[in-house]
């Protein structure tokens, strides 16, 4: 595993005040696997957990018992690991995780404040080599002797560069480390302080660093930092700036003037509508909701958006700074979205239909560098296949593509080779919303050779409409027929002269082959570059949340983009390129 490709994040209790807070760490980690990375994700305690159990110790005795302190604290630490396992989830995400047992993060010195002192890389390697994030609890390590021990208050920030530490010890480029605060970064004084505004420090000397940063950074990790001459960055979730501490010049930046909100309309409020309308609701600062189209505004609905932006068509007039269509059958929108477009309004969509349809009208919006049409969530839900393929095809180049691309085929697939009858399992993958609005797109195959073709098209730039993908889904397919390696197949390969094969088709796979990884209503997507090295991307392919999270990741990208031109207009000179821009915001 390249060590440069992994990102450690470290989530404080200021990011993550209470549990119903995870999702902005959500965010945050998929941002990061979105561009390639694996991520190692380390958690503090949620909110004041640890205030709460120094209490509860006090009420039991006066007298402290240190041993027990530690594993008593210890607690808060593993609880926010596995919500944030349960978090990641709901979005479709499988995380390994590591307890501070587990970690081997070797301590010594007073046991409530202890130092690091070994921290052995192969357990944290080999978790990640199963999953793309492993989730480890910060502010805990271990004596010789067994017994846990705390790294001091504000700890966490200390297990984070310690790790970071070790992984740069494997490979002599710098990994990245990303302190998550609820501030941008460091400031010349705190920003909450009355007078006038601080600047904020875009990088920063260990000294300085130690000198400012006492109430945000610990001021032990800080001076670890130091002695291992080790960078790292401090920042906010989502953000577009941070400070970079460690052996660099100071340099100070105007603070970016807060952005007034998107003006988002949302077409659709269905199973994916309607996670996309929750996330909004908890990003009001980012994201205001103008319009929710809808195809009877009447009908009664769980959710209960006001009467005054319900609308039974989308209305350009409002003047939305993006458009979200998550309808699932948006045929007839797409003059709509294609005047959108022709406005220069981006559009989110995870209409797979819509976009291998049209390709040839939608691929310049597609195809530029700060695309304003992205469907990142019409291909295989929360995993970042159209990413993964993108950046593979500008890197080395793509030769082959495999993958299991709908969730629906997969889950009835797995129920029947468990004795469920076609019918039942059908019926459960509709129930759960997995399942197209007329499943047939699932079951005969087209849904995955819509998605196979957006593929190509990102691989080899070739537009390859699905209807001349040979296809043949999983209806007809009998019960005995049924074992638990089939699968079905979406594959397409370049031969030599440029030439395009693909098909779709059920496929009974050898039984260590990595496309068996996905199960239930996951997805996996094998790219074999033309050195012939496999990429293996997986999670889940439908459902509410992880299509939610993926349509989210784009927004965010949106946003990210809209906030750092903001901020450029603020400078006085050099407004960064477009192509700056791009980079920004997908990093
Ligand atoms: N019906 C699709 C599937 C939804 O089951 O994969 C996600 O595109």
């Amino acid at each position: 595993m390249s060590l440069d490709r992994i990102q450690v994040l470290k989530f404080g209790s200021s990011v993550l005040p209470s549990a119903a807070h995870l999702h902005v760490a959500v965010h945050e980690i998929y941002r990061h696997l979105r561009v390639g990375k694996k991520v190692i994700a380390v958690t503090s305690a949620i909110g004041d957990t640890t205030d709460r159990l120094l209490k509860q110790a006090r009420v039991i005795a006066k007298q402290q018992n240190e041993e027990a302190i530690a594993e008593l604290l210890a607690t808060g630490e593993a609880e926010a690991v596995a919500l944030l396992k349960l978090a990641l989830a709901k979005a479709g995400i499988a995380a390994n995780a590591l307890s501070a047992h587990n970690l081997g993060l070797q301590t010594d010195g007073p046991l409530l404040d202890a130092n690091p002192v070994q921290l052995d890389l192969q357990p944290l390697l080999q978790k990640l080599q199963q999953r793309s994030v492993l989730i480890v609890p910060g502010f805990v390590g271990k004596h010789a002797d067994d017994r846990l021990s705390l790294l001091g208050r504000g700890g966490s920030d200390l297990t984070a560069l310690v790790i970071a530490q070790a992984l740069k010890h494997g490979n002599p480029q710098s990994p990245t480390c990303r302190l998550l605060k609820d501030v941008a970064g460091l400031y010349e004084w705190d920003p909450a302080a009355d007078g006038p505004p601080p600047r904020r420090f875009s990088s920063i000397g260990f000294e300085e660093a130690t000198a400012v940063g006492g109430a945000v950074l610990q001021p032990k990790a800080v001076q670890y930092a130091q002695r291992q001459q080790l960078n790292f960055e401090l920042g906010q979730c989502s953000s577009t700036v941070t400070t970079l501490v460690g052996q660099v010049g100071t340099e100070l930046e105007n603070s970016a003037p807060t952005s007034a909100p998107l003006k988002v309309a949302l077409i659709g409020l269905g199973t994916v509508g309607h996670g996309v309308y929750s996330l909004l609701g908890k990003h009001a600062d980012k994201f205001e909701l103008v319009q929710v189209v809808v195809a009877n505004p009447h009908k009664p609905r769980d959710l209960n958006p006001p009467c005054s932006i319900l609308k039974n068509e989308l209305d350009l007039s409002a003047q939305p700074d993006v458009i979200i269509e998550v309808a699932g059958c948006s045929a007839h929108l797409s003059e709509t979205l294609l005047q959108a477009l022709a406005l220069g309004i981006p559009v989110l969509t995870a209409d797979k239909e819509l976009v291998a349809n049209q390709l040839n009208a939608l691929a310049p919006y597609l195809n530029s560098r700060t695309p304003i049409l992205r469907c990142s969530a019409a291909v295989a839900g929360i995993v970042p296949a159209l990413e993964g393929v993108g950046r593979i095809a500008a890197v080395d180049g793509v030769q082959q593509l495999q993958g299991v691309l709908n969730g629906t085929s997969n889950f009835i697939l797995q129920q029947m080779a468990d004795g469920h009858s076609f019918h039942q399992a059908l019926q459960q993958a509709q129930e759960l919303g997995y399942a197209e609005s007329d499943p047939s797109a699932d079951i005969y195959g087209w849904d995955a050779a819509r998605k196979l073709s957006l593929l190509i098209h990102r691989a080899w730039g070739v537009q390859l409409p699905p209807e001349r993908i040979p296809s043949q889904g999983i209806a007809a397919l009998t019960s005995t027929e049924v074992g638990p390696n089939l699968r079905l197949v979406a594959k397409a390969y370049r031969h030599a002269d440029g030439r395009i094969s693909a098909s779709v088709q059920p496929t009974e796979l050898p039984k260590d082959h990595v496309l068996l990884q996905a199960n239930g209503v996951g997805n996996a997507v094998l790219i074999e570059d033309s050195l012939l090295q496999s990429h293996l991307l997986l999670g889940d392919g439908a459902g509410r949340w992880p299509t939610a999270e993926a349509v989210f990741a784009d927004l965010l990208d949106v946003w990210r983009l809209h906030a750092k031109s903001d901020f450029a207009a603020t400078l006085p000179t050099s407004k960064p390129s477009a192509e700056c821009l791009a980079r920004e915001a997908s990093a």
